[in-house]
């Protein structure tokens, strides 16, 4: 949704990663976005200008000087087009060179030129990365405006040779574009913005309903609005964390300036928090359907007879899959929405889920948590829990973000 429609410009540089471009081509054409590629000379050692075109669908540019004759020069007629640039690889050069000011060649005036947001992506040698000529460019590029994505450590394309310089994926180069396109939001306030404790964190958070189809008029669901899951995503964004919510059916308005992935089934769930991984932190507030028509029908089921049957099977139990897998976040924190024994069934919902906190609240009678406003809720760990006062889902956002980075902290 994000990027529909958005024009981006790839600036893609000279350096072995270059080929992961070109899968980012694709990826961001998937979003909705026109993907205008910029080949420096040195990036065609690497990929060419024919596989650039022929997966982006439009001209790739590579030169100040060659191209459609318009009225405006081709990096001003490109540049007035383009809601984003992404940089990557990132190179040393590209990144000094930009530092510097410099026009050198077409990335280089398009960068100058430019007055959208500008994201890189590195990518260098460990030896190159550590340079302080390298790192002051940086600074300085981050001062001015420009965001970061990586690089990441690991294994260099050269034999034998590890650390920091690799650049980062292509799904968390397409996160952090999503998040550079969103509206902005609410100005911040102070004591948010002296409190960034979870700057540079990714969270996911599920929220909503799952909805499972019976027929293509009919359907099993449950009452969850999305309010909790959407209060504690803005908290947590407001700390400084990038937060994707994973949406199932809800009739809260979500907040205009978070990532919002939309699903509707509990399997189409699984799948959005699987690609989301990796991921510091997920908040599993969704109220996930336990259960699912083995086979829905393709046509309206007649009524028939006095009674019927629906054979039903079980869903994936998401937090428990993502809670036992090996890309299991730092933090896993789950809810348990209870009608009677809350706190014996929280802490069996801990054991077996794997989570690290579960957070009990009530789902019966005129104090259920769906669809309120408010909610009152007791806080499981394996070490002990804490009993909160009924606030508002707001006021419970701000609380359990205080609470969940002392214990991501903690870990
Ligand atoms: O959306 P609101 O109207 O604001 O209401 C908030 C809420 C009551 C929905 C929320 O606070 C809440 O309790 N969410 C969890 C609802 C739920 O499904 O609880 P559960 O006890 O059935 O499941 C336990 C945990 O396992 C939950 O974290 C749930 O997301 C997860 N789960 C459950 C089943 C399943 N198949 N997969 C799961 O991941």
């Amino acid at each position: 949704m994000i990027l529909k429609h958005k024009a981006i410009g790839l600036i893609i540089g000279g350096g072995i990663a270059a080929y992961k471009s070109l899968d980012l081509i694709r990826r961001l054409q998937d979003c909705g976005a026109a993907v205008h590629v910029i080949l420096t000379p040195a990036a065609q050692q690497f990929v060419t200008k024919l596989s650039a075109a022929a997966l982006s669908h439009l001209p790739v540019q590579s030169s100040l000087f060659e191209g459609e004759h318009s009225e405006d020069i081709n990096h001003i007629a490109l540049v007035n087009k383009l809601d984003l640039i992404i940089v990557a690889p990132a190179t040393a050069n590209r990144l000094a060179s930009t530092a510097a000011g410099l026009a050198q060649d077409f990335a280089g005036a398009l960068l100058l030129a430019a007055t959208c947001p500008v994201l890189f992506a590195p990518a260098m040698n460990p030896n190159m990365w550590a340079k302080p000529q390298i790192q002051r460019a940086i600074h300085r590029l981050q001062q001015d405006g420009y965001a970061f994505i990586g690089p990441n450590s690991g294994a260099m394309a050269e034999k034998h040779c590890e650390g920091m310089g690799r650049m980062s994926e292509v799904p968390e180069i397409v996160s952090k574009t999503k998040q550079l396109l969103l509206p902005k939001a609410t100005p911040i306030t102070n004591q948010e913005l002296t409190s960034q404790e979870l700057k540079g964190k990714k969270f996911i958070v599920t929220t909503g309903a799952t909805l499972e189809p019976i027929d293509p008029v009919r359907y099993i669901s449950n009452y969850s609005s999305g309010k909790q899951g959407f209060a504690i995503a803005e908290a947590l964004q407001k700390r400084g964390a990038s937060v994707v919510v994973v949406c199932g059916i809800v009739s809260a308005a979500a907040p205009k300036h978070i990532e919002l992935v939309h699903v509707t089934t509990a399997a189409e769930m699984l799948d959005a928090v699987t690609e989301q991984l990796p991921a510091d932190g997920a908040i599993f507030a969704a109220a996930v359907c336990d259960w699912r028509v083995a086979t829905a029908a393709d046509q309206k089921l007649k009524k028939q007879g006095e009674t019927m049957q629906l054979h039903m099977v079980k869903n994936p139990d998401i937090l428990q899959i993502i809670a036992t897998s090996p890309g299991r976040p730092k933090l896993v924190v789950g809810f348990a929405a209870e009608t009677e024994n809350h706190l014996v069934n929280a802490r069996a919902k801990l054991h077996a889920k794997q989570a690290d906190i579960i957070i009990v609240n009530n789902v019966a009678g005129a104090d259920s948590a769906f669809n309120s406003d408010y909610n009152q809720i007791s806080i499981v760990e394996a070490t002990g829990e804490q009993h909160l006062p009924k606030l508002s889902k707001q006021e419970l956002g701000q609380k359990l973000t205080d609470f969940i980075i002392t214990a991501y902290n903690n870990l």
